[in-house]
């Protein structure tokens, strides 16, 4: 059965498998089939071609690819606004997480928590990104630091991909911190990350990719190698937060153990921008932790835009840095901070986004033979998203050729 997405002002989309062109096309219609793009085309050729099409009526709107988020943390059990509001009062989030707050307190909580009380939790969360325009998000665990309970979190992960109308990538990040119980020795806790943690997820295909929070007082560059090699011996590709707080070199081990993409990067070098543009690791850039973290200094995303490398945006979704699912707040935070232009934000939240979750020939453009992931924005065209800030410009969202998600104009 097709389906023909009529009525639209037209569609806005990156254009090609790299560059920043948009390619705009107004006044076209989409033809949706099996859950794919089937064509694209005017709404009189499409009729012609589909005469016993339903339809899907576009309200005016702009069409552009679901948004794909790739880098959230959305599995935890208690939200941290105490911390937030001592943020505010000018304690630092360093200074809390040395208190033992932080993702340590995070990760106490969510051992008394019941699966069932956290897949509810983790749903209702989910289920925000979807209204935002969100179609696939990549989601970590990294707040249960045991076996048990990063299974457990994996677990809830792919519970909640069966229940709601959004893709959802999963990657392991048993490396997000030290458990308490470790805290004296470190490495035996890396061990562990290593020798159990790692051959379960794998055995269990709980995710596909193993990321680590490589950081100063978190996991050295040394322990971030060791963890990131055995995740690749067991088919789990690469991931790692880095040169975020401090620099350390991070972006350079991604480069090195040739991560998908690398994360953060605040404070990244040139050499490490060097390193990860000559082996193609994408560079997800996360402004709403900047933003929300009151810190001034953002990513030099100008300079991997000038080293030719694909810049992607994340939201970062977590309880303790950047508590939002909205990636339109991203594309106004990145137009201003990282001074990308709407092209650039638009791509950067799509067709990029997909590339550093190996999405990239499923989602991320409009384009025939990809999946029917759509969102329709009620704006007047794609220079006025970032600018009109805050708001939901959703008017609906489509997924795999099906409308999920409405809202009233
Ligand atoms: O990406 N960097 C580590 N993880 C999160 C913060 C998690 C938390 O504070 O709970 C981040 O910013
Ligand atoms: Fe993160």
């Amino acid at each position: 059965m097709t389906t023909i997405l009529h009525n639209l002002q037209g569609i806005v989309t990156p254009a090609d498998t790299v560059g920043w062109e948009l390619n705009i096309q107004a006044g076209v219609a989409l033809a949706l089939e099996d859950g794919r793009i089937r064509a694209i085309d005017t709404p009189e050729k499409l009729q012609e071609m589909f005469a016993d099409a339903r339809r899907i009526d576009g309200a005016g709107c702009w069409a552009l690819p679901g948004f794909v988020d790739p880098h959230t943390h959305p599995v935890f059990f208690k939200t941290r606004e105490g911390e937030f509001s001592l943020r505010v009062m000018g304690k630092s989030y360093e200074e809390i997480a040395a208190a033992g707050g932080g993702i340590r307190n995070s990760v106490r909580v969510f051992r008394q928590a019941s699966f069932d009380e956290l897949s509810e939790l983790t749903y209702q969360r989910i289920r925000r990104f979807l209204e935002y325009g969100t179609t696939t998000i990549e989601a970590k665990s990294g707040y249960g630091l045991s076996l048990e309970d990063e299974l457990k979190s994996l677990r809830i992960l792919k519970k909640v991909a069966e229940l709601l109308p959004i893709t959802i990538v999963p990657t392991f990040l048993g490396a997000h911190e030290v458990p308490d119980e470790y805290q004296r020795d470190r490495e035996k806790y890396v061990d562990l990350i290593i020798n159990e943690m790692i051959p379960r997820v794998a055995e269990e295909k709980l995710a596909e990719f193993c990321d680590v929070f490589c950081e100063k007082d978190v996991f050295t560059v040394a322990q971030s190698e060791r963890i990131l090699l055995a995740a690749k011996d067991h088919g789990l590709q690469p991931k790692l937060h880095a040169d975020e707080l401090f620099y350390t070199g991070g972006a350079e081990l991604a480069a090195k153990v040739g991560a998908i993409s690398a994360d953060h990067l605040l404070k990244i070098s040139a050499e490490g921008i060097r390193s990860m543009a000559d082996a193609g690791v994408v560079p997800v850039l996360l402004p709403g932790t900047t933003f929300f973290l009151g810190k001034s200094g953002y990513a030099p995303a100008r300079q991997m835009i000038d080293a030719g490398m694909p810049v992607a945006i994340a939201t970062d979704f977590n309880p303790g840095s950047s508590m939002t699912q909205n990636m339109q707040l991203m594309l106004t935070l990145s137009a201003l901070y990282l001074k990308m232009t709407s092209a650039e934000v638009i791509t950067a939240a799509t067709r990029n986004a997909a590339r550093a979750i190996a999405r990239e020939d499923r989602v991320g453009t409009l384009e025939t033979g990809k999946d029917a992931d759509i969102v329709l924005l009620d704006i007047p065209g794609h220079e006025y998203l970032p600018y009109h800030y805050g708001v939901n410009h959703v008017r609906k969202v489509i997924r795999h050729g099906r409308v999920v998600f409405e809202r009233q104009a």
